[in-house]
């Protein structure tokens, strides 16, 4: 797995799955009172951070931008795949989507309240994520939160079929929470709280940061 090629082979197997997997997520966040909970939690954090635009990076089908737009955000998706982006307009008729990358995130500097990365970040290989935590930390606005969702483990792997036994060739992250906090530190966030899910060691994780409200010293 070196250079781009990673990209190429996510943004393919996400535009053959884009139809099913959308009608195997519709009411994942509505069916289930943690991730509802995490969802009107954020909503929250963004009203109380001073409201405004809100990015879902990895949006994938926009249920979760369509559930904050019903939680009274100004939530719009962006995706690496065209085919889940047609999906999401489809889907959420008056909502904003658009074709881009984490990777090479096409928002101006501090330009959203707050941002979400919903099960996407777990594409990105190791040595890319501290990257793409640069691009989330520059497109924030200081004092906006974010929350961060992920498959909790150690472990990652090539998913070769999915979503009704369609070819994929994408590789799936696991991480440990405490990895991703360190990262996330480590791009200047703050790590304000974390839900772990599992009776034991944890198998999904969301992680609520916040890019902090204050500028370095020496810096425009
Ligand atoms: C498991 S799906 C999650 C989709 C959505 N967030 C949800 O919860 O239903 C992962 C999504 O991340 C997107 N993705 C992967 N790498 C990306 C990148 N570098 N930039 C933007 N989106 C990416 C994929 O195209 C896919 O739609």
């Amino acid at each position: 797995m070196t250079g781009d090629g990673w990209l190429a082979d996510t943004r393919t197997s996400y535009d053959t799955v884009a139809d099913s997997y959308a009608s195997q997520v519709r009411d994942t966040i509505a069916g289930d009172a943690y991730l509802r909970g995490a969802m009107a939690l954020f909503a929250d954090l963004v009203r109380a951070a001073g409201d405004g635009p809100v990015a879902d990076l990895g949006c994938g089908p926009g249920q979760a931008t369509a559930h904050l737009h019903q939680l009274g955000i100004d939530a719009f998706g962006i995706d690496l795949s065209p085919a889940m982006i047609d999906v999401a307009r489809r889907d959420h008729p008056g909502l904003r989507f658009e074709v881009g990358s984490m990777t090479d995130l096409d928002l101006g500097r501090e330009s959203v309240a707050g941002l979400l990365a919903w099960w996407s970040l777990i594409h990105v290989p190791d040595q890319e994520v501290p990257a793409v935590l640069g691009h989330f930390w520059r497109v924030l606005r200081p004092g906006g939160p974010l929350m961060l969702g992920f498959h909790a483990g150690d472990r990652s792997r090539l998913k070769t079929e999915g979503y009704g036994g369609h070819p994929m060739n994408v590789w799936v992250h696991r991480r440990p929470p405490e990895r991703v906090a360190g990262w996330l530190r480590a791009a200047g966030f703050t790590i304000e709280a974390q839900l772990l899910f599992g009776p034991d060691a944890p198998t999904a994780a969301i992680v609520f940061a916040r890019r902090p409200d204050v500028r370095p010293a020496g810096s425009a």
